[in-house]
């Protein structure tokens, strides 16, 4: 059976630096040959208008979200992926808004996991994290870390790495990052990843 990746584009800007990064992942995944074949489900985050979560607790009582909006498919799509990969630019030292929006949503899947104790994943699965960020602070990237490593705990996926790169502001400059999009085009291709998938 066709391996389904979720692939989610966090920045608003149109072919930016972490949408060339998640591309070039998806063309070596495209090309991994001890992968089958993969459905790839691109969730472009910008564009999907998520609402914010408004923290009313309903998921606590009913285990469902009442704000009826894309998030409601975007659910069942991360439910359902053997692997995320998630890009998204540094804004004020964390993920986008748009990102973080659709993280905060998963306050319903951890309601599920957390209070109403209900396994929501079967399989074992992996993500990763593609960033870039203009500053040369090598710390810059902490923030999203951690935003990363709990939205992939409350989904059942393990943290398998990230791919991050500074000092990427303008338009096309992870192009001149030497080794940057190759890296990401490796992995995607790689026996590792194909191990990833469960
Ligand atoms: C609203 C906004 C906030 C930003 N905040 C930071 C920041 O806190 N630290 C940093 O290093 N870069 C920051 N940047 C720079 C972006 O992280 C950088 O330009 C990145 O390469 C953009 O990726 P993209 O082309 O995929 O959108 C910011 C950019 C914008 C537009």
């Amino acid at each position: 059976m066709k391996k389904k990746i979720v692939a989610i584009y966090g920045s608003p800007r149109k072919d930016g630096n972490t949408a060339q990064l998640m591309d070039r992942f998806l063309q070596g995944v495209h090309q991994n040959r001890y992968v089958q074949g993969t459905d790839i489900d691109r969730i472009m985050v910008a564009e999907k208008k998520i609402s914010p979560c408004r923290g009313c607790r309903s998921c606590t009582k009913t285990g469902e979200c009442i704000i009826d909006d894309p998030m409601q498919q975007i659910y069942t799509q991360l439910l359902d992926a053997d692997f995320i990969a998630v890009a998204t630019p540094i804004f004020f030292t964390t993920v986008s808004g748009y990102l973080k929006a659709l993280i905060d949503r998963c306050q319903r899947l951890w309601s599920l996991k957390y209070e109403h104790k209900k396994k929501i994943v079967t399989k074992e699965r992996s993500g990763i994290l593609l960033s870039c960020a203009g500053s040369g602070n090598p710390k810059i990237f902490d923030c999203a870390r951690m935003v990363m490593r709990s939205f992939f705990d409350v989904l059942y996926v393990g943290y398998d790495g990230d791919y991050v790169f500074n000092q990427v502001d303008e338009k096309k400059d992870i192009e001149k990052k030497t080794g940057a999009l190759e890296s990401v085009f490796d992995f995607g291709r790689s026996r590792h990843f194909a191990n990833l998938l469960p």
